[in-house]
């Protein structure tokens, strides 16, 4: 019986209008709304449309700085850093009523800071507005940390493009080495192996003429290889032929190296804006390429250099059994970190499109010589 009752008030209390609600009810609702407004963390104030003061909380006065006695003396128009945002305010409450937004105010000693604010306006049975409600958080410490974060990034970002040079740079001399004076060095020594051989006497041991054989096989060999590293740590056909003969040349040489079918599709001639950045994406291709043979086990990759919508475009596409999210960012790996901030450096991006199974397609653009260069802010790739 006790529960009929119970249920038989729930009914009446939810289907009564709130204006049939008791004077006891409205006591009660009213203790509970002023104590959630005494007692809220969030900075609450009700202002007039003309920006004098109805109430405010211990918080805004908080924030604020200002004593109650103050209040009487005080404007909204008071408390903006910029003025304008106050115009701003009213013209947007007048359109709907609702502001939600990030604002800059002052308190009474002149310090300024970052409040994230959202203000309702209170209408009375005509529809005319008497009140704005506002409720404000300081966000300052959040802003001091986004700017700090952003100052941080930017710093890596520029340190990771001085370390990719200082590597470039390390290549070159290493290469100019091994070009003049090992490679060099192992010419001359091949030329004095022939001779040697051509004068060999008749009666010498046949088994000295094959070693001899062996060296100079030895030596062609190693000069070989010598002159594959060389063109990798600087491909100086990049200079004298260009992006788009290089790219040929990279995928012929991936296909020798890994015995994975390569086809290059579409490369067009393509001007890049500076050398940097032509390099750059050669450098991508590379270790795109490597990533293909070492992890994907595709059978078969392709590879495009094309125009898009202003922009080139290099697109490495293999049939292997693509990754996740999760392997691209375990740690101890930096070969596709490296190609984004690669491409952000000269205002492009790279993505990534893979799932387990389905093949990966790498995409990174570049500014095109015609074009204006634009810096993009990193996003995260689309993997
Ligand atoms: N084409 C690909 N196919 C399959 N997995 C790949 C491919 N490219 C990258 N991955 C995965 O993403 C990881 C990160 O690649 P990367 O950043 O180049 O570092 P690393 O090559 O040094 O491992 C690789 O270890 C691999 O698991
Ligand atoms: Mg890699």
């Amino acid at each position: 019986m006790v529960a009929i009752v119970g249920d038989e008030r729930l009914e009446k209390a939810s289907l009564e209008p709130a204006h049939h609600a008791t004077p006891d009810h409205l006591r009660d609702m009213e203790s509970n709304y002023r104590s959630l407004f005494e007692q809220s963390i969030d900075a609450i104030f009700i202002g007039a449309p003309d920006g004098t003061v109805i109430d405010v909380n211990q918080a805004w006065l908080d924030l604020f700085g200002y004593s109650r006695k103050d209040l009487p003396r005080i404007n909204a128009i008071d408390f903006y850093a910029n003025p304008a945002d106050r115009e701003n305010f009213l013209r947007r409450m007048a359109k709907t009523g609702f502001v939600k937004d990030e604002v800059r105010f002052r308190r009474k000693d002149g310090s300024v800071f970052d409040c994230q604010r959202t203000a309702v306006a209170r209408k009375d049975e005509s529809g005319t507005v008497v009140a704005y409600v506002s409720i404000s958080r300081d966000i300052t410490e959040r802003k001091r940390m986004e700017e700090w974060l952003a100052e941080a990034n930017r710093e890596l970002r520029e340190l990771a493009a001085r370390i990719e040079a200082a590597r470039e740079e390390e290549r070159a001399e290493v290469a100019w080495e091994l070009h003049d004076y090992v490679a060099q060095a192992l010419s001359v020594l091949k030329v004095d192996v022939a001779s040697c051989r051509s004068r060999l006497p008749e009666e010498a041991p046949a088994s000295l003429a094959r070693k001899m054989d062996g060296m100079t096989h030895l030596l062609d060999d190693t000069i070989g290889r010598l002159r594959r590293l060389y063109a990798d740590l600087v491909p100086v056909m990049l200079e004298d032929l260009g992006l788009a003969a290089t790219i040929e040349w990279q995928a012929e040489e991936f296909v020798r190296r890994s015995g994975v079918e390569c086809e290059v599709r579409r490369v067009e001639n393509l001007t890049l804006p500076r050398g940097r950045v032509a390099l750059g994406m050669f450098r991508v291709l590379q270790q795109a390429l490597d990533n293909v043979r070492r992890h994907s086990g595709a059978t078969r990759v392709t590879v495009d250099f094309t125009r898009e919508g202003g922009q080139a475009v290099l697109r490495v596409a293999d049939n292997g059994r693509g990754f996740t999210k999760h392997e691209m960012r375990k740690s101890g790996t930096l070969g596709l970190v490296g190609i984004r901030e690669r491409a952000l450096s000269w205002g492009g991006r790279m993505t990534v499109n893979t799932s387990a199974g389905a093949g990966t397609v790498l995409k990174v653009t570049a500014p095109l010589e015609d074009e204006p260069e634009v810096r993009t802010e990193p996003e995260s790739p689309d993997i």
